[in-house]
């Protein structure tokens, strides 16, 4: 399998998935922020059963990112990130104003998805995600686009940006992909100090407690919830949210209520200065 090719300019990019569907294959995209880890080398090998040409982008999107947040500190490792990219055609790493051109004022706005979960906490976010990810499908053209639950709400908006604007991208969803003892793997766990690393575990931890107990019939959203705030408020410098919701309209279900319909319990946190998400879906 060679190298992958790297481009940098939409145009190189556009022209490389032109050329692949002419030939008659059908292309795939991963889109990522970089700082590869096996969690993105998962939703590459996805990609490859859904199409024939993969073309990965690595882009730090300034857009999706607060003012206060980890965009000048994110991790950058162009070189290291194409050695683990096996299998991909196209590595689309765009500078800054490639992706967004000088006088740039266009956002997609995103409704009703954004309004719970990780929305308040972080405004304009999801603006700046659907914006790039729009970008990239115009870029890409034609294609299957792999993301992760682990950005459950994530996933669930890019959907809806895709049906709305009407663009032409199969969605494609792929399970979280964990380390061995069961934190979700991020590319921000790189920030965590060594004394901060087993804190991290009382996420899933506490996830996978609340699973147990919806399992064994455990019904009430109030007692789920509390499984995991409590293993999670023990380790956590910040508590965002612990919160289940309605896994299609990511609506929250009140303590008192009953879960009758599939839910997903999310939470995110600081640990230490490192904020992590998690969650997991019931069914
Ligand atoms: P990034 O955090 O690099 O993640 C890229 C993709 O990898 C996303 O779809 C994310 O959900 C998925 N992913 C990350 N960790 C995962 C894990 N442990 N298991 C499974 N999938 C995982 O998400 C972004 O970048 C950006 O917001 C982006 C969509 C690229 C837009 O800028």
């Amino acid at each position: 399998m060679p190298p992958p090719i790297v481009v940098t300019t939409a145009f190189e990019a556009r022209a490389a998935c032109t050329a692949a569907r002419n030939e008659g294959q059908r292309v795939g995209l991963v889109p990522t922020m970089g700082a590869l880890h096996d969690g993105h080398v998962a939703l590459v090998r996805e990609a490859a059963r859904h199409a024939d040409f993969v073309v990965c982008s690595i882009f730090v999107n300034p857009t999706q990112f607060g003012p206060h947040e980890d965009l000048a500190r994110y991790p950058r490792d162009l070189e290291g990130d194409v050695r683990k990219l096996e299998g991909v055609a196209v590595v689309f790493a765009p500078q800054v104003t490639a992706m967004y051109p000088v006088g740039d004022e266009t956002r997609v706005d995103v409704g009703r998805l954004a309004e719970h979960l990780c929305g308040p906490f972080r405004p304009g976010h999801f603006a700046g995600v659907a914006t790039v990810v729009t970008k990239l499908f115009a870029v890409v053209g034609p294609c299957t686009a792999v993301f992760g639950e682990k950005d459950f709400q994530q996933l669930a908006i890019v959907r809806r940006v895709a049906t709305d604007l009407l663009l032409p991208v199969n969605v494609v969803g792929h399970p979280i992909v964990r380390e061995a003892d069961g934190l979700a793997m991020s590319s921000r766990n790189a920030y965590l100090t060594p004394v901060d690393r087993p804190k991290a575990l009382a996420l899933s931890r506490g996830l996978f407690e609340a699973r147990r107990a919806f399992d064994d019939g455990e019904r009430r959203a109030g007692v789920l919830r509390a499984l995991v705030h409590t293993l999670v408020a023990r380790v956590a410098s910040s508590v965002d949210y612990v919160t289940v919701a309605d896994a299609e309209a990511l609506v929250p279900l009140a303590d008192d209520a009953t879960v009758t319909t599939r839910v997903v319990i999310a939470v995110a946190c600081r640990v230490g200065t490192t904020r992590l998400l998690d969650n997991i879906v019931l069914a």
